[in-house]
């Protein structure tokens, strides 16, 4: 009897066994192999350009069978213009960056317009990272009017999906920080951007042509847009996001082209807006379009001394070039702003200027509370339809 029990508990010791070693080994065979940018001559002196041992390092990534990271450790790397293409034969690459990547201190030597782009991937995650774009001495140079370069975009995605960016902070764009462009399946959470409160085109996040996209957590200050959306966009969420010094969330602009792709299911949320130009924007070309802006919704937003906290604009001929006297093709419809409190530091807090050919439609107000030097703000309206309720401040024109 008791030689059976004992037998039975062997029997078991040797199965748990078995099963933990098991256990080890699939592990094991679903770890990435990891590339060290160091492995491949990159340098962390913040001299020596690094640029091919990066790309080489994608490209072995990219190519393994497997799962695969690159890691990049701490110290200063300088990189020229890196294009990371996919498609990838890995199913999923990680980008752990301790490091700071530093763009080239001369502006011109930046080609192709982006600093660091990656193209056609899949299932890209970068965690971590500051990308020191340096591009103060060509808003210098744009700001006083000199012959400089449209400059580049710091990181961009172009029809790409599956991208998580993370915990990643960049510096001084020449240009807008973070472009997707084309993508599906986006989260990018707890990043920072900064770029000087005059810094021109510094936009923090511009997205377009892309759906599923959620920026969360991350604090944006810079001289132009926090967030810009441009034609293309649905499904699109914002959320915890601190925006200023800049230009605040923007909508457009929209409906240059005749023939451009819709803006529809955006939520902003629980976003703080300090001292920006704008709060929450939708902006549209004074000109013939088939684009649109459908199923919007602004909530729980805190605005500080904020010049139009909520605005939009679908007027908008900049130089009255090409566009004077006509009116806007993008059809704006359920717009709903909600939960909106704080200081304009412009007497029409609430400016809503549509299209003398296409009214915006069933525009909501709801618990909106926004005040100016602690007198009376303004609400304008053209061509705007929908409802407010009684609360709201300052009294609705809708
Ligand atoms: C991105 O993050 C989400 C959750 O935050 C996760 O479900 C998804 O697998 C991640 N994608 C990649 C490509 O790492
Ligand atoms: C971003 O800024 C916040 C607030 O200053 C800070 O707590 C956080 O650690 C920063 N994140 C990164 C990735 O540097
Ligand atoms: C937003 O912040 C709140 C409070 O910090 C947190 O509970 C919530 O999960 C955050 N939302 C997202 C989408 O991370
Ligand atoms: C937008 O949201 C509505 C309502 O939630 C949904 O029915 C529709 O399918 C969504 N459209 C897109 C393109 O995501
Ligand atoms: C708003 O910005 C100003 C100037 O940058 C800063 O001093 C202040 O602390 C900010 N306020 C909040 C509530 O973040």
């Amino acid at each position: 009897m008791s030689g059976t029990i004992r037998f039975l508990h062997i029997l078991i010791f040797f199965c748990s066994f078995f099963i933990v070693t098991i256990g080890i080994a699939g592990k094991r065979a679903a770890t990435t192999t990891t590339y060290n940018v160091l492995s491949f001559g990159a340098r962390a002196d913040g001299e020596t350009d690094s640029t091919h041992a990066f790309l080489r390092a994608w490209a072995e990534a990219c190519g393994s069978p497997e799962p695969a990271g690159i890691y990049v450790p701490p110290g200063e790397f300088r990189l020229g213009s890196a294009r990371f293409r996919g498609r990838c034969r890995s199913k999923a690459v990680s980008v752990t960056i301790d490091g700071t990547l530093v763009a080239p201190s001369d502006y011109w030597s930046v080609a192709w317009k982006n600093w660091l782009l990656f193209e056609h991937v899949d299932g890209v995650n970068i965690r971590g990272g500051v990308l020191d774009g340096r591009g103060a001495a060509l808003w210098r140079c744009k700001n006083s009017g000199g012959s400089c370069p449209a400059g580049a975009t710091t990181l961009r995605f172009t029809n790409s999906k599956n991208i998580n960016i993370s915990h990643l902070t960049s510096h001084n764009s020449q240009m807008f920080h973070i472009v997707f462009n084309g993508c599906h399946n986006i989260e990018v959470n707890g990043v920072n951007v900064t770029a000087a409160g005059n810094s021109p085109n510094t936009d923090g996040i511009h997205v377009q042509l892309s759906s599923h996209v959620a920026i969360l957590n991350s604090n944006i200050r810079t001289g132009d847009d926090c967030i810009s959306i441009g034609p293309g966009i649905s499904d699109l969420r914002i959320e915890n996001v601190t925006c200023g010094p800049g230009h605040g969330i923007s909508i457009g602009s929209l409906g240059k082209e005749m023939k451009e792709a819709g803006v529809q299911n955006v939520t902003v949320k629980r976003v703080e807006f300090n001292g920006t130009q704008n709060g929450v924007r939708i902006k549209s070309w004074g000109r013939p379009s088939n684009g649109f802006v459908k199923n919007i919704v602004f909530q729980n937003i805190a605005m500080l001394d904020v010049y139009n906290p909520i605005i939009i604009d679908q007027n908008y001929c900049p130089n009255h070039k090409g566009c004077p006297g006509q009116a806007s093709g993008v059809k704006i419809r359920d717009v709903t702003y909600k939960d909106i409190h704080g200081t304009s530091a412009s007497q029409v807090a609430i400016k809503f200027d549509c299209s003398s050919k296409h009214s915006c439609k069933r525009i909501r107000l709801e618990d909106v509370k926004l005040t100016y030097k602690k007198q009376a703000a303004r609400a304008l309206c053209n061509h705007a339809g929908g409802t407010a309720s009684p609360s709201v401040q300052p009294e609705s024109c809708l």
